[in-house]
């Protein structure tokens, strides 16, 4: 196959600007804007929709990001060693990915028609969000459609595991796989262009919340106020981060005891 300059671009070049955008723009709103790093939860505005809308897209795109680790990161040689034949794994990628992909959609679709019909929810909606939520709903539409032609054989057969998968793991060996991508069917090369447009605005959106989703707290126990025996942290606010930094305090505490 001949290689264009723009596939030398597009498959070799641009992923790591990408990579540089995410990790040094992560860095910069980090350093810049820590009491920014925020959803911006409208949720004082309008609860009712979002109350079904807003998990129907989380737990979809969770399972959507789980498929995308297994259907990018293992490869095909592993699955074949231990006997999963290719019509069992995409038979189970196609269900499975369906139905997290309508979850995240019409979640999605609920979330933007919010926005648009709560006057309250409009008004604190930015171009910043609107700009990420185009591109969100693309990537997530695209991979949809690309998906629905693969398994149609729309534009002929074609085995992502053997293009898509094979050029995302070189990314990481830093020996981009321009060729492999460059086989793969323009749905899924319009999905991934997308998909990384969409990271270089990660850093800059509301997006940057994925980062620091609260999951402890889903495993937290319940607040205590007041603790039953011995205080291990100091009068004043009491710890209610993560495990890591409730010892952390108890430890600079212990320490402050022992020079005392
Ligand atoms: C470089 C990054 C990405 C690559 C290489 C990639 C690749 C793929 C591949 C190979 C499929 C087909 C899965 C199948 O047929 O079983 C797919 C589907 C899909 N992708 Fe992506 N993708 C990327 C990023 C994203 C992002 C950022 C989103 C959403 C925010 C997304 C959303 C979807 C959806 C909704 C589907 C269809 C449903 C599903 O299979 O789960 N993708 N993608």
């Amino acid at each position: 196959m001949n290689l264009t300059p723009l596939d030398y671009f597009l498959w070799g070049i641009f992923p790591y600007i990408t990579l540089a955008i995410v990790i040094g723009g992560t860095i910069w709103r980090y350093k810049t804007d820590q009491f920014g790093w925020t959803t911006r939860s409208s949720q004082m505005y309008e609860s009712k929709l979002l109350r079904i809308a807003s998990p129907m897209f989380h737990y979809g795109i969770l399972v959507v990001l789980v498929g995308h680790i297994v259907g990018l990161v293992i490869p095909k040689s592993w699955t074949d060693a231990v006997g999963i034949s290719e019509y069992f794994y995409h038979l189970n990628a196609l269900w499975l990915g369906s139905v997290a992909a309508v979850a995240t959609l019409v979640g999605l679709f609920a979330m933007i028609y919010r926005r648009r019909t709560s006057a309250t929810v409009f008004r604190a909606t930015t171009w910043n969000d609107k700009l990420m939520y185009v591109a969100l709903a693309s990537a997530i539409v695209l991979g949809s459609v690309a998906t629905l032609f693969n398994a149609l054989e729309i534009e002929g057969e074609h085995n992502y595991r053997e293009t898509v998968s094979v050029w995302f793991r070189s990314i990481f060996y830093f020996n981009p796989n321009v060729e492999a991508m460059a086989n793969a069917t323009t749905s899924f090369h319009i999905h991934v262009i997308v998909a990384l447009l969409l990271f270089c605005l990660w850093p800059f959106t509301r997006l940057v919340h994925a980062f620091t989703a609260p999951l402890h707290y889903i495993f937290r126990p319940y607040i205590v106020y007041r603790s039953r025996g011995k205080r291990n942290h100091q009068r004043g606010w009491s710890p209610v981060g993560t495990a890591d930094s409730v010892n952390k305090d108890a430890k600079r505490v212990e320490r402050q005891h022992h020079h005392s």
